[in-house]
Order: structure tokens, then sequence, then C-alpha cells
């Protein structure tokens, strides 16, 4: 049985206090029974103070970025040994506002995957199509690609510590959800593409969330799709009430 994942991507929200605040009331309405593994996503100004908070608790810790470079002349960026050393287990790539915004290409987002298995991070590696490419009956292929170039050179050893995030991008902060059907058709086509490239084993193990609009009146539907396994969660992760909502579901 794969593990839940319900994971808060808080993108640039929330400075040091209000960061403290959430987390308070995250670890205070946890449900007592988790039966899914809870991700919290700060902006790297609050990993740090977020990791003391939850180190004793079942919550855990990702960044939402990183660069591939060990070290060096690269300002602005931040490494994956920083991010280990302020508590992070996880990190998001290839987010598609990183892709979008910031022009990340699958080469470099595939740089940063294997800069974080090397380290012993856990890329949450997100792909998704736009709503141009879905009217063009054009999303299988696409997602196909992101995931066939993010994950040139990942070993399976090394890609058993990689979840991925089906996010399509017309979905994101729009308020248009995928239903369940077409979200999980997509997860579907993902862990047999996963089963080609690795093996059934890893098909079966891998954990694929669904992110876009998730919120606590849809995240149960999603979430009891067989191959929906998880949630990556924007909006509704910053209030600590919405997000609680969608632990509680997936339990
Ligand atoms: P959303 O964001 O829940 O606000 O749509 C999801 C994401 O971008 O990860």
């Amino acid at each position: 049985m794969r593990k839940k994942i319900i994971a808060g991507n808080w993108k640039m929200n929330k400075n040091l206090s209000e960061s403290i605040n959430l987390v308070s009331e995250i670890k205070k309405n946890l449900p007592e029974n988790l039966n899914a593994d809870v991700l919290v996503c700060p902006p790297f100004t609050s990993l740090e103070t977020v990791h003391s908070m939850i180190k004793d608790t079942p919550v855990k810790l990702g960044a939402q970025n990183m660069y591939f470079e060990d070290s060096g002349a690269f300002t602005g960026e931040i490494s994956a040994n920083m991010l280990k050393s302020v508590g992070c287990e996880f990190v998001i790539l290839g987010h598609s506002e990183r892709r979008h915004i910031f022009g990340e290409s699958d080469e470099m987002i595939n740089k940063k995957i294997k800069q974080a298995v090397k380290n012993g991070l856990n890329p949450v590696f997100c792909v998704g199509e736009t709503l141009n490419e879905r009217e063009n009956g054009r999303a299988f292929e696409v997602i196909e690609d992101q995931i066939t170039k993010g994950l040139t050179g990942i070993s399976e050893d090394e890609f058993s510590n990689v979840v991925i995030a089906y996010e399509p991008v017309w979905a994101i902060g729009t308020g248009k959800t995928a239903s369940p059907e077409q979200a999980q058709e997509i997860h579907k086509f993902i862990r047999e593409l996963i089963s080609k490239m690795y093996s059934t084993s890893s098909a079966e193990n891998v954990r694929i969330l669904y992110g876009g609009s998730v919120k606590p009146n849809n995240a149960a539907s999603l979430l009891n799709e067989n191959d929906i396994d998880g949630a990556l969660v924007g909006g509704a992760c910053l209030q600590a009430e919405s997000f609680v909502q969608i632990i509680e579901a997936a339990g």
C-alpha cells in the first residue's frame, strides 16, 4: 500500500511570523491517527524556524526549489546541501510556475533532480500540460516528454526517492480542478510509463500526487482514485483549517 502524501506548497506567501502562526495551527489541529505523510514547503526564509517547530511531529519539511550546482558564484540561489542543513527532506522541482514564469527547461529540471537525489533529498517532481496542450489532444505526449526528460540518467535506485506530482497548468490557482476521472487517467498513464522506464515494482511504489485547486470539498473524491497517492496543495494550504481538512480527507 502506498502511503498518501499531503503536501502544502506555500509559494511566495507567509513571512516569518505568519509562518510560525500557520505551523502552530496545523500542529494543534493535526489528526491523531495520521494515515498520510504531511509535508509543508514554506519559503526559504522560514525553513529553519519551521523545522524547529515540527521536528518532534510527523510533519516533514520541503523546499520549493533549489539550484543544481554544489556551491559557488550563483547569486540568489540555494543548494541541496543548504536545504539539508536546515532540515529539508523534500524539494519541489519543476513546478509549472518555475517552468513558465522563470523559464526552467526540462534539462535544467533534470539536473536539479539529479542533484537532489545525489544529496539525499526527495524531489517532488512536477509535470503538467497547459490548457492549450490539453485542448489539442497533446496532454499524454507532453507528460511523457516531461517525465522522460526530467528523469534522464536517474537510476532505478535513485528513482525510489522521487515523488511525482501531476499538476495540470490550467487547474493551478484557477479554481478549476481536473475531475477525478481526468486526473486518474493521467496518473495511470504516468504509472504505466514508469513501469516501462524502470520496472513494475517501481511503478507500484512511486507516489503520484495530484495538484491544481485541491480544496476540502474535492480532496476526498480525487484521493479515492486508485492511482492518486496524495495532493500538492497551493491556495488551500495557507489556512490551517482547510489544509487539515485535506489531510483528514486522505485518512
Ligand atoms: P493551487 O496550487 O492549489 O493553488 O491550485 C497548487 C500548486 O501549484 O502546487
